[in-house]
C-alpha cells in the first residue's frame, strides 16, 4: 500500500501570493515559467485520489501571521491515532481518505450520500485563514481550504424539525488504532445548533496551505467553527444528520461537567480546572489575551443574545 505523507515544506515560504488563487492560469504566465523551478511539484495540490479545484481568497480571513505547515500538521489532537500531540502525525498514515463519502440525512427532504468529488463541487472553494483556539489553552492561525457547511445543508433541504446537526467520524478500528482503546466512546461525534451550522463562518475544510488535508488534520473532510473551542471541529466526517433534539458530543459525553454543548470561546468562563482568559500561540513564548468568541464576536454574538453563557458553556 502506498502511504501518503505530506511534504514538509511550507509553501508560503516559496510560493508567491496569488498562486493559490488560480495556480493553472498563473503557471501559464511568463512569471510562472520563470518561477516554476522554485515551486513544489504539481502534486502539492493533490493527494492520492484527491485533487483540489481552484480556490479563492475569502473575505472572512484574519490578517494575522499564519502558523507554519509543520506546526499545523505535527501538533494535533486526533484521539483515533493516540493521545499525544505527535501521535496523529506519526500514526495517521493508516487512514484511507479515498474513496470517501458523507451520508447526509435525518430531518431533511432530500437525504443523499455525497462522494468527495461531488462535495468539492457544491460551492467555490475558499481559503479561510482562521484562528483556532484549543480548550487546552493554545492557539494557531490556519489557512484552511473549504466550503460553507450551509452549501451542503441547502442541497438536502432541512425540514422545520431539523433544529440541530449531528456529525460523526469514521468508525474503523482497522484504520484508526486508537479506536481499539476505550479512551473515548467511539465513533467521535459532535453537534451544532442549526443557525450555527448555517452561519457563513462555519466551513467544511478539505485542505490547508493549498493542499488536500493531511490525514492527521482530519482527511478528507472536517468541520471548522472558528468561534468555538477546537474540539468542536470534528475530523474525517462520514455522517451528518439533521435532528430535532440537541445531540451530544464526545467530550460532553466523556466529562459533562467540563465540556458543554456550546463550547464557545469565552475568556470570562473558566474551565473548571483552569482559566480560559489567555492563550499561547504555538511558536510564541508569551501569552496573549483570549478574545470573546475567539475574536469573531461581531459576526456571531447575536446568535447567543439573552443566553446565560455560564450555564450554556
Ligand atoms: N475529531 C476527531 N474525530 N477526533 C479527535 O480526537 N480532536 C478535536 C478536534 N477534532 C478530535 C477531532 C480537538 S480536541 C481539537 S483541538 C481539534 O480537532 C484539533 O484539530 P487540528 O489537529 O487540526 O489542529
Amino acid at each position: 500500500m502506498s502511504v501518503y505523507r505530506p511534504p514538509r515544506i511550507d509553501p508560503s515560504e516559496i510560493t508567491p501570493e496569488g498562486v493559490y488563487l488560480n495556480r493553472r492560469d498563473w503557471m501559464q504566465g511568463a512569471a510562472g515559467l520563470a518561477l516554476a523551478s522554485l515551486l513544489p511539484a504539481e502534486a502539492a495540490a493533490t493527494a492520492p485520489g484527491i485533487t483540489l479545484p481552484t480556490f479563492y481568497k475569502s473575505r472572512y480571513s484574519t490578517a494575522e501571521d499564519k502558523n507554519s505547515y509543520e506546526q499545523i500538521t505535527s501538533y494535533n489532537n486526533f484521539y483515533e491515532f493516540g493521545t499525544d500531540k505527535g501521535d496523529p502525525a506519526e500514526n495517521a498514515h493508516t487512514l484511507r481518505p479515498t474513496p470517501w463519502s458523507v451520508e447526509v440525512g435525518g430531518e431533511v427532504a432530500k437525504p443523499r450520500r455525497f462522494d468527495l468529488d461531488s462535495l468539492l463541487k457544491l460551492a467555490p472553494l475558499e481559503e479561510r485563514i482562521y484562528r483556532l483556539r484549543c480548550v487546552e489553552g493554545w492557539s494557531m492561525v490556519i489557512p484552511w481550504v473549504g466550503l460553507p457547511l450551509a452549501a451542503l445543508l441547502k442541497q438536502v433541504e432541512p425540514t422545520s424539525r431539523g433544529k440541530f446537526v449531528e456529525f460523526t467520524t469514521l468508525q474503523s478500528p482497522e484504520q484508526m488504532p486508537g479506536q481499539r482503546t476505550r479512551v473515548l466512546d467511539w465513533p467521535y461525534v459532535e453537534g451544532l445548533r442549526i443557525d450555527e451550522a448555517m452561519h457563513p463562518l462555519t466551513i467544511l475544510a478539505v485542505g490547508l496551505y493549498g493542499r488536500p488535508l493531511p490525514n492527521q488534520n482530519g482527511a478528507p473532510i472536517r468541520l471548522v467553527v472558528p468561534w468555538k473551542y477546537g474540539f468542536k471541529s470534528i475530523k474525517s466526517i462520514v455522517r451528518i444528520r439533521l435532528v430535532e433534539q440537541q445531540p451530544t458530543s464526545s467530550w460532553t459525553r466523556s466529562i459533562p461537567s467540563e465540556y458543554g454543548f456550546y463550547s464557545n470561546v469565552n475568556p470570562e468562563v473558566d474551565h473548571p480546572r483552569w482559566s480560559q482568559a489567555t492563550e499561547r500561540r504555538i511558536g510564541e513564548f508569551s501569552k496573549r489575551k483570549t478574545l470573546m468568541f475567539n475574536g469573531y464576536a461581531e459576526e456571531v454574538a447575536a446568535m447567543y443574545k439573552g443566553m446565560d453563557l455560564r450555564r450554556y458553556y
